[in-house]
């Protein structure tokens, strides 16, 4: 199967080989060929140019020609951070949140993440996977081609592992690459209340061989003060270096714990969240740069600090931006809201938000030798956009979309 896209305003992000993580300062610099084409052949992109250099292709047969009209094309996003496969929403607490309580307080009335466990536990494997089957088709049509999913709503070991199984599952049926992070710590089961470490041993004893054997890409623990502590993240930790399972976890999201630093000292992959960060985590992130992931719908939602990303870019220290797409923190999964958040609230500039939303994302997820560039051998997931006079527009019309079409593999996904 062979395309071909011409007349593209811009083809963004391209690069000759895979750039791996970009550093901070180094994401406002976006390199893009001005009035472009690309080619694909078997999902793959294989070429790209100027059309003033176009080299004539005229030998294809079965050839596929699509006109951007002066579109931009841009690699899908890569939504590194997500709780994808859930129950049903929590919209009554949505109203309890209108009425003024906070996430915590919903929480601390067994609201919350123990709410979503209950509604886990009624659920049937299959219809897990047919909902968020539904929300993945959603999510690709607003231009996601790469997605971390993670489990953390079993809260025991039978819905755990019926929650990864789901995802292993959504990896085998949906054309995007999916990545599975086993959550082992996401809030206190009430039959260990008081018993914080059984609870994270008991993870670790039974839980975690049953995993091993499903299998799962990474590793993740909420660490924060009213939920799992600093002993609880080292301890994940030392379970990711043990299983080579990279860890990406939550922290900060609001209160500063050591979290930072032991995500440190334990070489995570990324530490998401992170609205909250003391001048002592700043300080010691641009010494051990690792991947910040920024996730603003979850700021707006829960109305807590934005991730300070333009702090984080000064001083060298990659940022990605994913949904946090779950029913509690962020019912959302669209990425194009999240780019003009990131826009308008966390003071990173368009080409910022390209590199966090795409490259970025895709490192988070080790992925990036497969997606988050134009880059050649790279898998063609692509978004082409309406005609724009600046890319910048597809940010700036927030809440809507300029996308208008969004390429899997090199196919037009269709809704
Ligand atoms: O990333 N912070 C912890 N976990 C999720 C929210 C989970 C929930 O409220 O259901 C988050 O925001
Ligand atoms: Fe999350």
């Amino acid at each position: 199967m062979r395309l071909l896209i011409k007349n593209i305003k811009a083809l963004i992000a391209t690069y000759d080989s895979n750039p791996g993580t970009i550093a901070g300062q180094k994401m406002s610099q976006l390199p893009s060929i001005n009035d472009a084409w690309l080619a694909v052949e078997d999902g793959v992109i294989v070429d790209y140019g100027e059309m003033k250099d176009w080299p004539g292709i005229s030998d294809w047969s079965q050839l596929t020609i699509v006109d951007a009209e002066g579109g931009y094309v841009l690699p899908t996003w890569c939504d590194s951070h997500t709780h994808t496969v859930f129950a049903k929403s929590r919209a009554l607490e949505f109203e309890d949140k209108i009425r003024g309580l906070s996430y915590e307080e919903i929480a601390a009335r067994g609201g919350g993440i123990l709410n979503s466990a209950a509604a886990m536990a009624d659920m049937r494997e299959e219809d897990l996977l047919r909902d968020a089957q539904g929300r993945i088709h959603r999510m690709i049509l607003n231009g996601t081609g790469a997605l971390e999913i993670k489990t953390g709503y079993g809260l025991d070991v039978a819905n755990e592992l019926k929650m990864l199984r789901a995802i292993q599952q959504l990896k085998a049926t949906c054309p995007i690459p999916i990545r599975a992070t086993l959550l082992m710590g996401h809030a206190l089961p009430a039959a260990f209340k008081g018993r914080m470490d059984d609870y994270m041993d008991h993870l670790e004893n039974e839980l975690l061989p049953k995993a091993l054997e499903i299998g799962f890409d990474f590793i993740d623990i909420f660490c924060e003060r009213d939920y799992f502590q600093v002993c609880h993240l080292e301890q994940i930790l030392k379970i990711s270096k043990q299983h080579q399972k990279p860890a990406k976890i939550h922290v900060n999201q609001f209160y500063s714990i050591g979290g930072v630093q032991a995500a440190i000292q334990g070489n995570a992959l990324s530490i998401d969240h992170a609205e909250v960060l003391t001048a002592q985590d700043l300080s010691d992130l641009e010494k051990n740069p690792i991947i910040v992931t920024g996730l603003p719908a979850c700021s707006l939602f829960t109305k807590i600090p934005y991730t300070p990303a333009r702090e984080l870019m000064d001083r060298n220290i990659p940022v990605a931006l994913a949904t946090d797409f779950n029913p509690g923190s962020a019912p959302n999964g669209n990425m194009n809201l999240v780019n003009s958040l990131a826009c308008i609230q966390m003071k990173m500039t368009p080409e910022e938000v390209v590199h966090a939303s795409t490259q970025n994302g895709a490192a988070a997820m080790q992925l990036d030798s497969e997606v988050g560039s134009i880059t050649i051998g790279k898998k063609a997931n692509f978004i082409l956009t309406e005609p724009l006079e600046y890319l910048s527009e597809l940010f700036y019309y927030f809440g809507e979309t300029r996308i208008k079409e969004v390429y899997i593999n090199g196919v037009k996904y269709e809704n």
